[in-house]
């Protein structure tokens, strides 16, 4: 059996999926390079028939990037398989993912038919898809909760329609790693065509009980060549396997025998992005890319990492691109330095954009004296708000201990000017209360994160938000080295989107 492990990145389409992680068609192509650097094999592009944004999406990213397969997911629906066959027109390398759910849940009160219709069903999309591409995987969702001669059935049918990958999903993050790893090795052991390299098999584990990567990692060792995965483990509910685990384990673990193409000093800039763009914190222990993750605070550790890094460190922060010593930008630094640090973290820019990032940088450089790789991201990412109709013009509060907080807020709408003023039981409560006197409509706060500052007083403070109106939820993000006017920033941002 084949010793190469293939890393099937789904950032962008299961990793996407999550609420408040939308991205638009530019960012989308951002992350795309990123990955084809981070040498993933297959970019999992989107879901062409669930929406134009979708669409084309799949359509630029195949345009965008040369390496590594573009794959489209579908439902085991002819019309899904058209609309993903005309996204990835342009694709170099194309792959079509279809599928449809095996459990006994699925077949009974999702799909409402027999086990012979869903093996059917099944083999058609798959014989269909194999009318346009050569290279087609075929998913079983739920698969994780489907008895494994049934499953065993359907992937036997598939791999005889022409599947070139079969994805193993456990959809609902319920298996055990024991139990995972034995649903491969008995897929390996009774399906023909599987231990011949015909096909292969996936993993698609998703996190509820934090078993993803145990999970991921069981399918592999019995079998298992592609993995499908996210940057930081993001993705519906708890997450997907992420990628940077897995990619770390097979490095640290040369035992195994397994390799990837990844190539791992890429891992902290494509985590660094993804997480600026969806506005998704990482985690501060999360493995390999959190704040912590390398961080000794407890004296015994710090000695003896001291005396030899080893001693308490399974791997070199540098292995996964974390420079301690990369240099930091300040206000002196120029163009090209800032230009050559957004293309270390993957973001290419025209120099009309550059020339305007490069005036927000010295702007905030004038505030705060280290600029760090978050702030270039988050720099990066500000023009996103330049087709805003609803802007921030200033915000000036009144706030102490002893004293009610008292705001004053002016906005431009589609260019029109408004101010008002309110007072509330703190500054962001004031802010927000006089934001609303000009926006006259029934909003609530349901949830609000401001993001730790991990360094000095002077940094710049993030926040997350999620507002509901007319009875659904839209999430803002803003950023500023003042925390209140980032907490407007944010409820702005969540007002623009429910405006369209
Ligand atoms: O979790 C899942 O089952 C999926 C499939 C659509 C592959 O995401
Ligand atoms: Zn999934």
């Amino acid at each position: 059996m084949s010793n190469r492990l293939f890393i099937f990145d789904t950032t962008l389409r299961d990793g996407e999926q999550v609420p408040g992680c939308q991205l638009n068609t530019i960012e989308k192509i951002q992350v795309a390079k990123q990955l084809e650097a981070l040498g993933v094999d297959v970019i999992e592009a989107g879901f062409p028939i669930s929406s134009p944004g979708d669409f084309n999406s799949v359509i630029e990213i195949s345009k965008a990037v040369t390496w590594p397969t573009i794959c489209a997911l579908t439902r085991a629906v002819q019309k899904d398989i058209d609309v993903a066959v005309e996204a990835l027109h342009y694709a170099k390398h194309k792959r079509i993912h279809t599928g449809i759910g095996t459990s006994e849940s699925h077949i009974k009160y999702k799909f409402n038919a027999t086990h012979e219709e869903i093996i059917e069903r099944a083999v058609a999309a798959v014989k269909y898809a194999k009318r346009y591409v050569e290279d087609v995987e075929f998913y079983a969702e739920d698969a994780g909760r489907t008895d494994n001669e049934y499953l065993a059935r359907v992937i036997e049918a598939v791999v005889k329609a022409g599947a070139t990958v079969c994805n193993i999903p456990d959809t609902t993050g319920y298996c055990l790693p024991q139990e995972f790893g034995e649903k491969i090795k008995y897929l390996m052991e009774h399906v023909d065509g599987l231990s011949n390299g015909q096909c292969i098999l996936s993993t698609h584990c998703h996190n509820d009980l934090g078993m993803a990567t145990a999970n991921t990692m069981a399918g592999i060792l019995n079998g298992a060549r592609q993995a499908e995965v996210t940057i930081n483990g993001i993705g519906e509910r708890a997450g997907n396997t992420s990628l940077e685990e897995i990619a770390m384990i097979l490095k640290c673990h040369k035992s195994i025998g397994i390799d990837t193409n990844i190539n791992t000093q890429r891992i902290y800039p494509t985590s660094r992005l993804v997480s600026s763009l969806m506005n998704m914190p990482v985690q501060p222990n999360k493995a390999i890319v959190g704040r912590n993750a390398f961080a000794h605070s407890s004296g015994i550790h710090q000695d003896g990492v001291l005396k030899n890094a080893q001693t308490y460190e399974i791997m070199n922060p540098k292995d996964v691109g974390i420079d301690e010593n990369s240099i930091l930008l300040t206000a002196r630094s120029g163009h090209a330095a800032l230009k050559h640090r957004l293309q270390v973290l993957g973001i290419d820019m025209s120099d009309e954009a550059l020339d305007k990032t490069y005036g927000a940088f010295l702007h905030l450089a004038d505030q705060k004296k280290e600029i760090t790789d978050d702030d270039i991201l988050m720099l990066a990412g500000a023009d996103r708000t330049a087709t805003h109709a609803v802007k921030l013009d200033y915000l000036q509060v009144t706030t102490g201990k002893g004293v009610r907080s008292v705001a004053a807020i002016g906005l431009s709408i589609s260019g029109e000017k408004f101010e008002a003023a309110a007072s509330g039981n703190g500054p962001v409560d004031a802010a927000i209360k006089a934001l609303k006197v000009i926006i006259r409509r029934q909003m609530t706060l349901k949830e609000f994160t401001i993001q730790a500052i991990s360094k000095g007083s002077d940094d710049v403070g993030k926040v997350h938000m999620q507002v509901e109106y007319d009875g659904r939820l839209y999430y803002g993000f803003g950023a500023n080295t003042d925390i209140v006017t980032a907490s407007v920033e944010a409820y702005i941002d969540c007002i623009n989107k429910f405006k369209k």
